[in-house]
């Protein structure tokens, strides 16, 4: 199912979707308004994308409940993680060209910590695992084999990912074959996250099971620390969704957040990425369906956001109340 066709049959069957979050159009004022520095903070969760789930709301009852940031943001993903609906993340992922589901996830916290698991096969949630690395290891980043051996080792069970709709979509692609999948407001991908507690201080995680029928092997921006997701505490975080490849080429996540300390407001950082991914790599203007989007929070709590192509959304919950937001963009 995509990520239409998801949309249709949610609001067919009566879900409740439609009332977990209102759509605000692009360029709202919302994405550039702040909060005022005596302001008394309220969590606020800002996430890619529009997954029709209470993935803020989950995370903002977490903080809420006495949770840390860590949990808030590990709870919140899970759910886009277990849910079989959605194909570009955890459970009900798109396979790569061989048939096999991989998943790629990573955590930043607060101060600086960093877990990340890459080409991990058999579980459900990699956030988690992202999150033990992080905790329980000296390292920052376990890969395949050893990612699954060290999440066997830590309590989780091995479970088959690929689902009857996941098998029946890598079979219709299988007739053509046709490799390079734009990823596209149809096929979007990542989850991605970023949290600030009442403390003004700042998380994030990420998740995907990457570009569908993607090579075996391959690994996108998700979970790489600087590409899909960058915090830094004392200036903001960012995080990223769309074509793996085009982000990591300039570090996209980090370089939003190095643009924040430079002074740029989360938006015009986010516009700004966009940009030297185009300037630097122009043919990805030839790419069909090109995207790559970025949103930021900053330290005072505003938040901005930028799309290349017409279709990226976020979700932003903020005084309790969560919008899903179109991002400006630079092509139609
Ligand atoms: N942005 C997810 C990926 O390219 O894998």
């Amino acid at each position: 199912m995509n990520r239409r066709t998801f949309l249709k049959t949610a609001s067919l069957a009566g879900a409740s979707a439609a009332v977990l979050s209102e759509t605000v159009k692009a360029g709202a004022s919302l994405s550039s308004v702040g909060r005022q520095a005596s302001d008394v903070r309220q969590p606020m969760i800002l996430s890619t994308w529009d997954f029709k789930l209470p993935v803020n709301q989950t995370a903002s009852r977490t903080l809420q409940e006495g949770g840390t940031l860590l949990d808030a943001v590990e709870k919140a993903i899970k759910i886009v993680e277990e849910d079989p609906r959605i194909t570009s993340v955890g459970y009900g992922g798109y396979p790569d060209r061989d048939g096999h589901v991989t998943l790629d996830a990573c955590m930043m916290d607060e101060r600086g910590n960093a877990g990340s698991v890459v080409f991990l096969e058999h579980i459900m949630h990699p956030i988690s695992v992202a999150r033990l690395v992080m905790e329980k290891t000296p390292h920052v980043m376990l890969a395949g084999v050893g990612a699954l051996q060290f999440a066997l080792a830590q309590g989780f069970h091995k479970e088959d990912l690929l689902t009857e709709e996941a098998k029946k979509a890598y079979a219709e692609w299988l007739k053509k074959s046709n490799y390079l999948p734009p990823i596209n407001e149809q096929n979007h991908d990542t989850i991605g996250l970023v949290a600030m507690d009442a403390s003004g201080n700042l998380a994030g995680g990420c998740s995907t099971s990457g570009a569908a029928w993607k090579m075996r092997g391959r690994v996108g921006d998700s979970p790489l620390i600087g590409a899909g997701l960058y915090v830094d505490n004392e200036i903001g975080a960012a995080t990223s969704s769309g074509l793996g490849e085009a982000v990591i080429k300039v570090a996209g996540s980090f370089l939003v957040v190095e643009l924040m300390r430079n002074g740029k407001s989360p938006a015009e950082a986010c516009r700004l990425a966009i940009e030297r991914i185009i300037q630097k790599q122009p043919k990805y203007k030839d790419v069909q369906d090109f995207l790559v989007g970025f949103i930021a929070i900053d330290k005072q709590g505003e938040v901005g956001a930028f799309s290349y192509r017409k279709g990226f959304q976020y979700s932003l919950l903020r005084d309790g109340v969560n919008n899903v937001i179109d991002a400006e963009y630079v092509m139609k």
